[in-house]
């Protein structure tokens, strides 16, 4: 893929909540351009919608109005089950709660989404076990989801996302739960995916300051529209 192709792109995009009589507008028109590649952070206050437009774009959500584009796939055009094929191929979600399953063990939750795809056991397998090593899950490889501390259970749900080597990596504050040190093991894995896979698109919520200072563009979320950063500033 030519590193300039635009691999992401969201016009008018709008998103509200009914709660009861109550309408909360929460994206009032997203813009936004993203190419192969490209790594963004996405701050905002709390409530500001970040969740919300990442799971659009997680096609876990559909937007009220407005048009999502990724990996030249118009997403209004994708039925639920050619939805969940797509999100299985092309893109990898780290959820702010992990929404890890409880029943299965780790090695399983990192697998889960490579077995969905059809991906050689053996080999599933072994991915499994280097992700879980490079998150630092070695040794609870075997625990189940809920037996995990609330930081493991952050790296368990990176490396599930990890697994099947997504075009576009969505995370919602992927450290938000770790200690200063394992959060740098974290963002040291981000770079190591960086330069083993420079194609990969990245969109991360954070507010670490260390993290978004790894991004190429920092976006700001205000008023349900995305500002860059330097606008911010003005
Ligand atoms: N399923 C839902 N039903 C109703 N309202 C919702 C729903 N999901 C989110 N909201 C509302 O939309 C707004 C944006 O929520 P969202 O989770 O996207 O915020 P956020 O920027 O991710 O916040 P945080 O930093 O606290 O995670 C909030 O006011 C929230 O109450
Ligand atoms: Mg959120």
């Amino acid at each position: 893929m030519n590193n300039n192709e635009i691999i992401l792109e969201l016009s008018g995009v709008c998103k509200h909540y009914n709660i009861g009589t109550h309408v909360i507008e929460v994206l009032r028109g997203i813009d936004l351009q993203v190419t192969s590649g490209e790594w963004l952070s996405l701050t905002g206050a709390s409530g500001s919608g970040k969740t919300t437009l990442l799971h659009l774009l997680g096609l876990l959500e559909r937007p009220d109005e407005g048009k999502i584009t990724a990996c030249g796939q118009d997403y209004s055009l994708l039925k639920r089950r050619a939805a969940a094929a797509f999100r299985r191929q092309k893109l990898g979600f780290i959820f702010q709660n992990y929404c890890l399953l409880p029943e299965l063990t780790v090695l399983e939750n990192i697998q889960l989404p490579g077995m969905l795809a059809g991906v050689n056991r053996r080999q599933l397998e072994k991915d499994a076990r280097e992700l879980a090593g490079r998150v630092g899950l070695y040794k609870r490889l075997d625990h189940r989801s809920n037996e995990l501390s609330g930081g493991e259970q952050q790296r368990a749900a990176i490396a599930r996302a990890l697994i099947n080597r997504p075009a576009i990596l969505l995370a919602d504050e992927p450290t938000g739960n770790l200690d200063s040190r394992t959060g740098e093991e974290i963002l040291q894995l981000f770079r190591d995916i960086r330069s083993e896979r420079p194609e990969c698109t990245l969109i991360m919520i954070t507010h670490n300051a260390e993290i978004a200072a790894m991004a190429d563009r920092s976006l700001v979320l205000r008023d349900g529209v995305i500002r860059q950063e330097k606008e911010e500033m003005e």
